[in-house]
């Protein structure tokens, strides 16, 4: 038996006059006269099929959502409906064959009604059945099958690593799978393939990808979850320019294949320490102007305590007017990013505001010349300075919709740091991951142990205020390698442990090698122009870390706990 012979969004008056079998959910029905008018959807779109309920009164029984089957001769409707691909045909059904009842619905399948998001997750296979959330799904499939066409044209080989591996922590947390052969033993899930792809470099695979699950057991956000999917990449006998000029043709083609969008390349490429200095961000949104000015050595000339006494002091202006409530609101906000203070001052051609009484005539001629409309100013240590006008930059431009909507603006980012200071752990540690190279001129600040100084070769993508992709050119030579190891605080006994196979592995012919990988999730949410990654995954987490779809994660039975010799502290 032929279950269908078009989908529901298939058919156009070119049909007219055959006989067709069509499958799918009944989105609506309306009773008029002695017929039913069916709204019949399939993945593919939505057909108007018309029934004689005297023939087939059991249609009245059978509630939204039901899945059926017709058989019936498409007609051409007296007046198209516009809104519909099939809106120029009708189909008159004959034959009506129900394959599913279903029950009343737990969730509104109405795109414009705002479900709850735990509901939405649980009843994860009927949201899947409205349009923005299947049509993110097919975005996101079209997606990755160009960036397969892509790779594949340009010789890189699709090659799968291990998901159970030994636990090598990359910075986040790992997730632990004890092994049930070995008592005490565990495998660790892999925050990301980086260790294999590098040794499949040293395995001489030259170019690899890999659509790529990683796991890390780190505080759930937006734009973070416990599980998430990259486009992983690795290169042998590459410089850094090789890397990026491969990925700035990548994401032409996947912009062009898949939204038709032409993207300019060569991406314009900004340090870490300019990108901190202009937009108070590492990954900024450059859709919007709105830089930010160091004016640390302008108005340390002051004699405005806050400003004489500050490390740093930057500020940025908006043509535009606030009031007094919304000046509150935002010193808050600049507050609850960890700034002291906001201060801001209205430049026209007078300054006003109150510490205008602190700045010389010649201070204020400089902030002219500088900036226009309201200026905010942040006196901080430098990095808190940065990160909260860069915060506050975003939100400005946000509140008074600055930013085009599908708009996609590229930026590299270069020479990050190799180390970064923990408060927590009161040492440093890898800002990317310890197998980054050093920057050929920071080598010997390595060496004399300036760490703070130290720049790699490093490079972020970032893409409308979101870091899509990070990656960087690894160490290939094992002294170094190892010395970077000693200089986290590993021991010579630790490092072998941990990497001990990488070190090996280095033995014995490396090819110099470097990577990237996509968080492929953000990427699509950007291109879907979705706030959260929850909204391009099948079956994503909630913001606790559950999936309200499955009930994971669970309490699981003594005997399983046994057989994996765990006993759980209450
Ligand atoms: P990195 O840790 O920067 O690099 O990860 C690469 C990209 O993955 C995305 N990403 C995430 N997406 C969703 N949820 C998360 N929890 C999450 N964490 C990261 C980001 C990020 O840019 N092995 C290196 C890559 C390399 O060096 O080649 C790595 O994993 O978009």
């Amino acid at each position: 038996m032929v279950y269908r012979t078009h989908t529901c969004g298939e058919l156009r008056e070119g049909h007219v006059g055959k006989t067709v079998k069509l499958c799918g959910w009944i989105q609506k029905t309306r009773l008029h006269g002695g017929l039913c008018f069916i709204d019949l959807r399939d993945r593919y779109g939505v057909t108007q099929v018309t029934l004689d309920t005297n023939k087939h009164p059991e249609i009245k029984d059978l509630k939204r959502e039901s899945v059926i089957a017709i058989t019936g001769k498409v007609l051409k409707k007296p007046e198209a409906n516009a809104k519909l691909n099939t809106g120029t045909i009708e189909v008159q059904a004959e034959e009506l064959t129900t394959l599913s009842k279903a029950d009343i619905l737990p969730i509104d399948l109405d795109d414009s009604t705002n479900t709850n998001e735990d509901m939405r997750l649980k009843y994860r296979y009927l949201d899947l059945r409205k349009d923005n959330l299947k049509n993110n799904i097919i975005l996101r499939s079209k997606i990755t099958q160009a960036a397969r066409r892509f790779l594949d044209k340009e010789d890189f080989l699709e090659i799968e690593t291990p998901i159970l591996a030994r636990s090598t922590p990359e910075g986040a947390r790992d997730f632990l799978v004890p092994s049930r052969r070995v008592a005490g033993d565990f495998f660790a899930l892999p925050q990301s393939p980086q260790l294999f792809k590098q040794i499949l470099m040293v395995g001489g695979m030259d170019k690899y990808f890999q659509v790529a699950r990683c796991f890390r057991d780190e505080d759930l956000r937006a734009d973070r979850q416990l599980e998430f999917t990259q486009i992983d990449m690795e290169m042998s006998f590459v410089e850094q320019e090789q890397i990026l000029d491969v990925n700035e043709r990548m994401v032409q083609y996947v912009f062009k294949e898949v939204l038709n969008k032409n993207i300019k390349v060569p991406f314009p490429r900004l340090t870490y320490a300019t990108a901190m200095e202009k937009y108070g961000s590492d990954k900024p949104d450059l859709r919007f102007g709105l830089e930010l000015k160091n004016v640390t050595d302008l108005l340390k000339k002051s004699d405005f305590a806050m400003f004489k006494d500050a490390k740093y002091i930057n500020a940025f202006s908006v043509e535009a007017e606030f009031s007094r409530g919304q000046i509150d609101a935002l010193t808050k906000f600049t507050q609850e990013n960890k700034a002291k203070g906001l201060v801001w001052l209205k430049i026209t051609d007078k300054v006003e505001g109150s510490v205008v009484k602190h700045l010389d005539e010649k201070i204020q001629n400089e902030l002219k010349k500088l900036f226009k409309g309201t200026v905010f100013i942040i006196a901080d240590e430098k990095r808190t300075a940065q990160e909260a006008l860069g915060n506050l930059r975003k939100k400005i431009a946000k509140d008074l919709n600055l930013i085009k909507k599908d708009d996609f603006v590229f930026a590299w980012i270069l020479d990050f740091p190799l180390f970064e200071w923990s408060d927590e752990e009161q040492r440093f540690m890898s800002m990317h991951h310890p197998f980054t190279n050093v920057h050929p001129e920071d080598v010997e600040l390595l060496k004399k142990g300036d760490l703070g100084n130290v720049r790699s070769i490093a490079h972020d993508l970032a893409l409308n205020g979101s870091e899509v992709a990070g990656g960087s050119v690894r160490i290939h030579d094992a002294e170094l390698q190892r010395l970077i190891f000693k200089t986290l605080g590993l021991t010579e006994a630790q490092a072998e442990n941990k990497f001990g196979f990488l070190l090996n592995a280095f033995k014995y012919g490396v090819p110099p090698h470097g990577g990237i990988a996509y968080g492929l999730d953000r990427l699509v949410a950007i291109m879907a122009n979705v706030d959260s990654i929850r909204e391009v995954i099948p079956f994503p987490r909630n913001k606790q870390g559950a999936n309200p779809f499955d009930g994971s994660p669970n309490q699981v039975d003594e005997d399983q706990l046994n057989e994996l010799h765990i006993k759980v502290k209450k």
